[in-house]
């Protein structure tokens, strides 16, 4: 690996701007001062650009099996989408079958990457959808085998994955010595499938009744449920994938009264309103759950990006192709649930960081620092000495629209097409 000097760029860490040169040495982050005066190889001239840390996708599905298909994107074609878009790392989400265990399931998984090989690093976190005490008995060799998350979904009953809310009571709790974060898909199971029936007896099958099956009102009830399991077991919980307003405020309160909660939002609502869903076709190609919400949730998600209430967005990475969204254009039940985006995580909240003057090492702290920090990457999140060499040398200048063209991800489905974006990566180096 070459070493190399950047100089002259604007360092931009979590906690605010500073310019200065940086010298990488073996893909570590080796000297951050003025005027580095060292003789190597390559000497790359940033003055006028931005240096930010590597992105961290905290939320991706690559190669899952789900609405009886695969999610398009396995680990080395993710990873490119990825890089593409300066996100030099993510998380992907192992989900345990059958009776796999935590630790059998993440071998089946690193075995697909050690095949795969894919250029971004990827870390995981296991989604326990079936409890017993086989599993219990492995959270004191979790963090060893670095999984220190784990993640509940509260939905998917039929699909057989839902741990009901005492389940996940008692995870909580046999986590917390561990230091394992319990990540939690939150959504008010119930509901849904009573809204499903009633909506197949009145043959309402497009995709807006997706959305409406699992309205804003259905999406808040899930947040109740575990920020009173958050304060009933005082132990920490990270809400993926937020969307919608009243729950953005119920974990703004519980955050206020001193509760160990996080909280996860995704581009997709942020960038979008549920107006998608209001075409038939184009509209199942953004089918996704929790579903994109109304004007007043985006709204409500943004102020909670500006004052800390959100800790992370991650994009749910889970894309399908046009072709297998078909299969539910007459019954939102069939339609594969999950969008991609995992390129555009980074350059589209740098873009919004532009147009709306948010600071752009709010962004780092949402993208880089905040998800390293909270998932133990040790060496990464930050331009430190000692860290990774994951870097994105990042220009505000020029603005493009993106196109199908530039798209690296395997699926056909991209929800960014057409958004215009401000400012462009100028290059990504990854240790
Ligand atoms: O629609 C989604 N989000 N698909 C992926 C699985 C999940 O719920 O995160
Ligand atoms: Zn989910
Ligand atoms: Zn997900």
């Amino acid at each position: 690996m070459k070493d190399y000097l950047i100089k002259g760029a604007t360092i931009v860490n979590h906690d605010g701007e500073v310019l200065a040169d940086v010298l990488v040495k073996d893909g570590i982050i080796a000297k951050i001062a003025q005027n580095i005066g060292e003789k190597v190889v390559e000497i790359i001239n940033a003055k006028g650009l931005y240096l930010l840390p590597g992105g961290i996708d905290a939320h991706t599905h690559m190669e899952m099996a789900f609405g009886g298909t695969y999610s398009s994107d396995d680990y080395f074609s993710g990873g490119e989408a990825a890089l593409a878009g300066g996100i030099t790392s993510y998380i992907d989400y192992a989900i345990q079958r059958g009776d796999d265990t935590i630790l059998e399931t993440l071998k089946k998984r690193l075995e697909l990457v050690k095949k795969e090989k894919p250029r971004a690093d990827v870390f995981f976190h296991v989604a326990v959808t079936k409890l017993n005490d086989k599993i219990l008995d492995e959270f004191p060799l979790l963090n060893e085998h670095g999984i220190h998350s784990l993640k509940c979904f509260m939905v998917y009953k039929r699909e057989g994955m839902q741990i009901a809310p005492d389940d996940i009571a008692k995870i909580m709790l046999k986590a917390k010595p561990y230091g394992i974060m319990i990540n939690i898909h939150a959504e008010d199971v119930d509901q849904i499938d009573a809204n499903i029936d009633k909506f197949v007896s009145e043959g309402k099958l497009d995709c807006y009744h997706h959305y409406l099956s699992r309205d804003e009102s259905v999406e808040c009830a899930g947040d109740k449920i575990v920020i009173d399991l958050v304060r009933k077991t005082g132990a920490p919980a990270y809400i993926v994938h937020l969307a919608n307003a009243e729950g953005v405020k119920l974990a703004r309160a519980a955050k206020e009264e001193g509760l160990p909660l996080l909280v996860e939002t995704c581009p997709q609502y942020l960038a979008f309103t549920e107006e998608v869903y209001k075409d038939p076709i184009k509209g199942l190609d953004f089918v996704c759950s929790p579903p994109i919400k109304g004007k007043k949730s985006q709204d409500e998600l943004w102020r909670a990006i500006e004052d800390g209430t959100i800790d992370t967005v991650a994009t749910d990475h889970c894309p399908f192709y046009h072709e297998e969204k078909l299969w539910g254009k007459d019954d939102f039940r069939k339609i594969p649930n999950g969008c991609g985006g995992i390129q555009y995580l980074y350059t589209y909240l740098l873009s919004e960081a532009i147009k709306r003057d948010i600071p752009l090492s709010r962004i780092v702290s949402l993208v880089s620092y905040n998800p390293a920090r909270i998932f133990k990457l040790k060496n990464k999140g930050a331009i430190e000495v000692g860290k990774d060499a994951d870097l994105v040398l990042f220009s505000k200048d020029g603005e493009h629209k993106i196109s199908k063209e530039e798209d690296v991800s395997r699926a056909d489905t991209n929800i960014y097409e057409g958004l215009s974006l401000r400012g462009r990566i100028v290059q990504v180096y990854k240790k």
